[in-house]
């Protein structure tokens, strides 16, 4: 009996071939598993090509659950994006899809798990780290990064060995999906001038032909936690699929940005996320009304440091459980609704409320019913611009007075 390896199966052209190549190239039985962490695909029908390529067992396991409470809502509690804009919805599947990967092997006793990969991306970086920090005895192959065929040449292969080729094999593009997002490159998008075509989209409507009514949607939260569209609660895989719906369809949630990729690269990324644009506006405006100043400062820092860590596969380490600590316990009071509009492809929020609000109207407003003590403001400004006063008086700042050189 031959050995066995676990291989990540999309059911693509690049994982079809290499249940055949791994065969081949080093004898093993494979084992293709396929995760459902909420990408639109036929799983039966993908199972069933598993087998028919070659495979000695095709799963499916359906992880969307477990993806949404353990690895997106954190990520939203954290406000984890990256570099700015791109809320890591690739990025949050892979250590997911690792931990199966060794699961299985475990079970099965395979001593290698494999990933159709190339060599070029994160995606790699990502699952080979989580492999090796839940697994190190794993053996782990990258077909696609070590057989160095063209993607003409990977066709050929599958065309001689009778493995169906997927139209999508012929798309301009390369596309990668689950609850979170979209993402979308290669192509004429490979050119970062040139404004991605409309069929690059497939979760959002145009903005231009949005509709011209805007929609309104509340989001009630509990503990940084969505639970609740329009006061109506929902557990987390439907209220991300319903609003992926209703703000895609308000031409919300398209990100067009460069980014700078672990192994190196500049690529030009395509985005349609939806639910995850809208939903870490309204969890920002919530923390905005619950925490304080100072834990809203340092939160952010937290939030920068969070997101480069899920973007380069570093999931699985202590550095990520202690941040998820903190993050945890800032949430303790991040309860309440967010009020958002959805207009031609914008997504704004236009109210928030919470028990544990901050806001304190008595000392906002400038109308009757002010508890302001405007007075006290004339020795506050004296004490916090004594040091400033001070060292100005001894060490004057250069150009700071008209007329005097420092
Ligand atoms: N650039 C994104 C990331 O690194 C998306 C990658 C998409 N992966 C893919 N195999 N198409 O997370």
């Amino acid at each position: 009996m031959s050995d066995k390896v676990v291989l990540a199966y999309s059911g693509g052209l690049d994982t079809s071939v290499a249940i055949r190549w791994l065969k081949e190239k080093y004898d093993l039985d494979v084992i293709a598993l396929t995760i459902d962490v909420g990408n639109e695909r036929d799983f039966s029908t993908v199972r069933d090509k598993a087998l028919k390529v070659g495979a000695s067992k095709a799963l499916v396991i359906d992880v969307k659950e477990q993806f949404v409470n353990n690895y997106i809502f954190p990520a939203l509690q954290a406000d984890a994006v990256y570099e700015g804009q791109y809320p890591l919805a690739t990025a949050l599947s892979r250590p997911l899809i690792a931990k199966l990967l060794v699961d299985v092997a475990l079970e099965e006793e395979a001593s290698a798990v494999a990933h159709g990969c190339t060599g070029k991306g994160n995606d790699q970086v990502r699952f080979e780290v989580g492999v090796t920090a839940l697994a190190p005895e794993l053996k782990i192959i990258a077909p696609a990064r070590e057989w160095g065929m063209t993607r003409e040449e990977t066709i050929d292969y599958a065309q001689r060995y009778g493995i169906p080729v997927p139209i999508t094999a012929t798309s301009p593009y390369s596309i990668d999906e689950n609850l979170w997002g979209r993402s979308i490159e290669c192509g004429v998008l490979e050119d970062p001038w040139r404004e991605p075509p409309e069929d690059a989209f497939a979760w959002t409507v145009s903005p231009t032909n949005a509709p011209d009514k805007a929609g309104y949607v509340e989001i009630g939260f509990e503990k940084g936690i969505p639970t609740a569209v329009d006061g109506k609660n929902m557990d987390g895989v439907d209220l991300i699929q319903g609003l992926n719906e209703l703000a895609g369809s308000h031409g919300v949630g398209r990100i067009d940005m460069i980014e700078n990729r672990l192994v190196g690269i500049k690529s030009r990324e395509i985005y349609e996320a939806p639910a995850a644009v809208v939903l870490i506006e309204a969890h920002r405006a919530l923390e905005s009304l619950t925490l304080s100043k100072a834990q809203l400062r340092f939160k952010q820092k937290v939030a920068q440091e969070y997101a480069e860590l899920i973007y380069n596969g570093l999931w699985f380490t202590a550095q990520r459980q202690d941040l998820t600590a903190y993050v945890q316990s800032t949430q303790r009071f991040v309860s309440g609704t967010v009020r958002l509009k959805l207009f031609k492809g914008k997504c704004s929020v236009i109210g928030r409320k919470s028990p544990y609000s901050l806001y304190s109207f008595g000392l906002a407003t400038y109308d009757k019913g002010d508890q302001f003590d405007q007075s006290a403001a004339a020795g506050f400004i004296h004490i916090w611009g004594l040091p400033v006063k001070t060292q100005s008086r001894i060490q004057p700042a250069k150009d700071d007075k008209k007329g005097k050189e420092g």
